[in-house]
């Protein structure tokens, strides 16, 4: 139907809007004209200019971009302006620019990940890359004569743009959606011709628009839909299960149709049926297992309507969380016909659950308890920066599953939507967050500026957008809001959840309050009380504020939104150590003045914060508390606290930025994963000759309940967890080069084991890929290790020698390179870096067919190769 002008891949379609409809004997198959959704990420050219090029604003943009809110206001009140928007004659919208000068990329695309740490203007806080600026993408799109002549709509769908977008096609301003991290709509349709389109979209990224790396650009997926005028309307639909049982589950419908750009009433008529999800495919497998009563309606021109239907499935499988519970899901195909032809077909993938909050037990998922074992994430990808790539995405959740996680907070900020589809797929559950800011501003130029005109329309899409997903458990509007404690923050919380209970009746409202105690009235008024750190008791304090909110609300659930805070340098140990269960972090209590490090024996944490063990604690002394959301899983790009005037990024990872796991990592599997058999033993056992006979106290994390220590070949005594223990320390131990080995017991067996070995001179790399066959999509990754080792094969963990890495031959790239350490100011995407820790990574992607064989080489060290196979 259209030609994409240049080098065309139609990529990852997700199956919630893909363009066929499940074939069935029982009902007409959709024809493949009636919805195209086709990627339109590749073939971009792109400029950014660190001072306004085009004398353009929001401010003068504001009245075109403005209705583009309108579908999502209880009373649409934008209308646009009947003068052509303003930018018609700026140069990049015309048609004859020449911009082959310009930057030529595929999307999804962050400007500032490949720059150097040193950007003006941008603080250790945003990660010192260069975010800010204005940025041009152009591109052309093609249609042929018969998309015009049927009187198609077309839409270009962006699941995120930072920030303040605004489009032109064919010089017109067509709208525009300023909240970098929401998905948004704009309608095209007025301003297509036959032939070939000029697309040109504008980015304005401030200085100080965030209190962490916000990432810029495109950097989401970008979609063109094609569809006839009557269809299912932008996030149009909204499945809900109820009287779910193994017997049977009632499935309810609303489907949203709309007939925007036709004059004409039309009478249309609604089929649905449901199938399994294949979870590979994203598509419907098998035959129906529902059917939905057909439905009619008149739906005038220019207007919406919405059909609802309702469907009982008869033992139906169940979503929810592994590993006690399985992730299936289905999908719901819904066809719109117009005089019994088919005009639109649309998919609405979905799960069956129940979920319940309960004040005393927490949340109940198909009426089991699930204990939330959370963590809290940026939207970056580490060196990738925050162009979103599933498999990226993916390998995220997949880790943090390995330690035992079942559940993300996705701090501050909605989600790229293929990350919930990941979350479906994998069963972990969601809180899924929109806003950092409400009315006040934490930093000059974040969404407080704009919160007025579009709190409303980003709130109300985003839950339409994401509502369908089984694994979002809960909504959070906020975070250490500025107004928490005051009346105005009372009445904006109860406007904003007013406005997800009227959007989703299904889910309860949250928010994560750090300062404001019972009796607020915000946190009288949410449905769930979030805590940030103040449950656990702040720093040095053990006073916890979990039994006055309690007592204050016994029929509201409480859950920390917000845990630990423990910073830590992977591998990096500093003496001494505390003795305490949890300290304050200071130079030279835990962090390093000189080398900027925090120590990995990760007892350490900022004044507001705890380890893991002091929240461990707490957490079990207040046995109502649903579970607690880490802060962070994942290292992330900025806010590198303590050293925030000099790091790059953060400490507060239980695996750092790389992904290599820091030493805690164990500590959360212990208590996460109790069935699994395991024992991890901290620190390293190769230090310098300046610490032999010096204290180096030596602590165990297993998911036994006891284990004795060997020092050389001699027992330094075995141990038995206490109650709120939760690893077990040996801290009078000497250095002496060697091997600490560890067995740990349950029950008085034998259970796990593990050591570490005094290592040799560094001699050799080893490269493993944690993926050897990938696909050769240009989006699917390995990622490629390289360890520092002896002339025996054994880690040697201080290694810092400097990497180079290559693709000896075949069809890969290596995309990024990273090692975890938070002070490494080499660019991202360097070929050469230094080891940290002994390690260092290499991100590659295929783009092809064939070997890419990837070499890591290293002055005075044998160099090491790993063949990926590209399919
Ligand atoms: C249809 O469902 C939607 C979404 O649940 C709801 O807002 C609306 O009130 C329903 N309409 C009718 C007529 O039941
Ligand atoms: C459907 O049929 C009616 C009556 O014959 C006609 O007026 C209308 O234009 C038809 N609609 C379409 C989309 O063909
Ligand atoms: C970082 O810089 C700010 C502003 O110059 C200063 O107020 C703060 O004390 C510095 N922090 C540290 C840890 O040096
Ligand atoms: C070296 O690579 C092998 C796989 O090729 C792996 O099993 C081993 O753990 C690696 N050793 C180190 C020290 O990373």
């Amino acid at each position: 139907m259209f030609n994409a002008h240049g080098l065309f891949l139609a990529l990852l379609v997700p199956a919630h809007l893909a363009t066929t409809a499940a074939p069935t004997a029982s009902q007409p198959r959709a024809q493949a004209s009636t919805r195209e959704r086709t990627s339109l990420n590749v073939g971009w050219r792109f400029a950014r200019f660190t001072s306004n090029p085009d004398a353009l604003s929001y401010e003068t943009l504001k009245p075109w971009i403005l209705p583009a809110a309108n579908d999502f206001l209880s009373a649409p009140k934008y209308k646009r302006p009947s003068e052509p928007g303003p930018g018609a004659k700026v140069s990049y919208v015309q048609v004859d620019f020449d911009d082959a000068k310009w930057e030529k990329l595929d999307l999804p695309h962050d400007w500032a990940i490949k720059g150097t740490f040193d950007a003006p203007g941008v603080g250790g806080g945003l990660g010192r890359l260069p975010i800010n600026g204005v940025g041009w993408y152009r591109r052309r799109v093609s249609f042929d004569t018969g998309v015009i002549a049927a009187g198609k709509s077309v839409y270009l769908e962006m699941d995120g743009a930072m920030a303040y977008a605004a489009v032109w096609l064919n010089g017109n301003l067509v709208g525009g959606w300023p909240f970098g991290y929401n998905s948004f709509r704009l309608d095209l349709t007025p301003f297509v011709k036959a032939g070939e389109n000029q697309l040109a979209i504008r980015l304005d990224n401030a200085l100080d628009s965030s209190r962490w790396y916000p990432g810029a650009g495109i950097y989401r997926n970008v979609w063109l839909v094609v569809v006839d005028p009557v269809h299912v309307a932008y996030h149009g639909t909204y499945v809900t299960t109820s009287a779910v049982s193994p017997q049977a589950a009632t499935i309810v419908l609303a489907v949203e149709i709309e007939n925007v750009n036709s004059n004409s009433r039309q009478q249309v008529e609604v089929s649905t049926k449901v199938y399994e999800l294949d979870p590979v495919t994203r598509k419907a497998s098998g035959g129906a297992v529902a059917t939905f009563p057909g439905a009619r309606t008149n739906v005038a021109g220019g207007t919406k309507q919405t059909v609802n239907s309702s469907a009982t499935i008869t033992s139906p499988k169940l979503w929810g969380p592994p590993p006690k519970q399985h992730p299936n899901e289905y999908v719901a195909v819904s066809i719109l016909s117009i005089n019994g032809t088919a005009v639109d077909s649309y998919e609405t993938p979905f799960g069956i659950r129940s979920i319940r909050y309960d004040a005393n037990k927490g949340i109940l998922i198909n009426g089991e308890h699930v204990q939330i074992y959370g963590v809290c994430n940026h939207h970056d990808l580490g060196s990738l920066g925050t162009a979103f790539n599933v498999r990226a995405a993916e390998r995220q959740i997949q880790m943090l599953q390995e330690m035992g996680g079942n559940a993300l907070r996705t701090s501050h900020n909605p989600p790229a939507p293929g990350l919930l589809d990941i979350t479906d797929r994998l069963g972990f559950l969601v809180m899924d967050e929109i806003f950092d800011t409400w009315n006040n501003a934490k930093t000059k130029n974040d969404f407080s500026r704009i919160f007025p005109d579009w709190h409303e329309p980003d709130l109300r899409s985003f839950v339409r957008r994401d509502r369908n997903h089984p694994s979002v458990i809960s909504w959070s509007v906020g975070n250490e809001l500025a107004e928490q404690s005051s009346s105005v923050g009372g009445a904006t919380v109860k406007m904003l959840q007013d406005i997800v209970h009227k959007e989703d009746p299904t889910r309860q409202v949250t928010v994560g309050i750090n300062n404001a105690g019972p009796g607020t009235q915000l946190t009288d008024t949410i449905d769930i009380i979030g805590l940030n750190y103040q449950g656990e008791g702040k720093g040095n304090s053990w006073t916890s504020t979990f039994p006055s909110f309690h007592s204050k609300y016994p029929n509201k659930l409480i859950w920390s939104t917000e845990s630990a805070s423990t910073v830590s340098s992977r591998g990096v140990y500093l003496f001494p150590v505390t003795s305490s269960k949890s300290a304050v972090v200071a130079a030279n209590q835990g962090a390093d003045p000189t080398t900027h490090h925090v120590s990995a024996y990760d007892l350490y944490a900022p004044s507001w914060a705890a380890s893991p063990d002091k929240v461990f604690e707490q957490q079990d002394r207040h046995a109502f508390v649903a579970g607690e959301f880490v802060w962070t899983g994942w290292d992330y790009i900025g806010e590198p606290t303590p050293y925030d005037n000099s790091s790059r990024s953060s400490y507060f990872g239980i695996i750092d930025l790389a992904g290599f796991k820091k030493d805690r990592f164990f500590l959360y599997q212990a208590r996460w994963r109790p069935e699994l058999p395991m024992a991890h033993v901290l620190p390293h056992w190769t230090w310098p000759a300046d610490r032999v006979g010096k204290v180096t106290p030596v602590h165990v994390c297993t998911s036994g309940d006891e284990a004795e220590l060997f020092v050389n070949g001699v027992s330094a005594g075995r141990k038995k967890k206490g109650q709120y223990e939760y690893r077990l320390r040996w801290d009078a131990v000497t250095y002496a080069p060697g091997d600490i080995r560890v067995v740990a017991y349950k029950n008085g067996k034998e259970w796990a084991s593990a050591s570490r070995y005094t290592a040799g001179a560094a001699a050799a790399l080893n490269v493993t890929a944690d993926r050897t066959t990938i696909r050769g999509d240009a989006q699917d990754l390995s990622f490629v290790t390289a360890a520092v080792v002896d002339k025996d094969g054994r880690a040697v963990p201080q290694a810092s020698n400097e990497i180079s890495w290559s693709v000896l031959s075949g069809p890969g790239r290596i995309v990024s390179t990273d090692n975890g350490d938070p002070t490494d100011m080499v660019p991202f995407s360097s070929l050469k870096r230094r080891a940290f820790g002994g390690l260092a990574l290499a991100v590659v992607r295929g783009e092809g067919k064939g070997d890419v064989v990837v070499e890591a080489r290293a002055k005075g060290l044998l160099e090491a190769r790993v063949v990926v196979r590209v399919e």
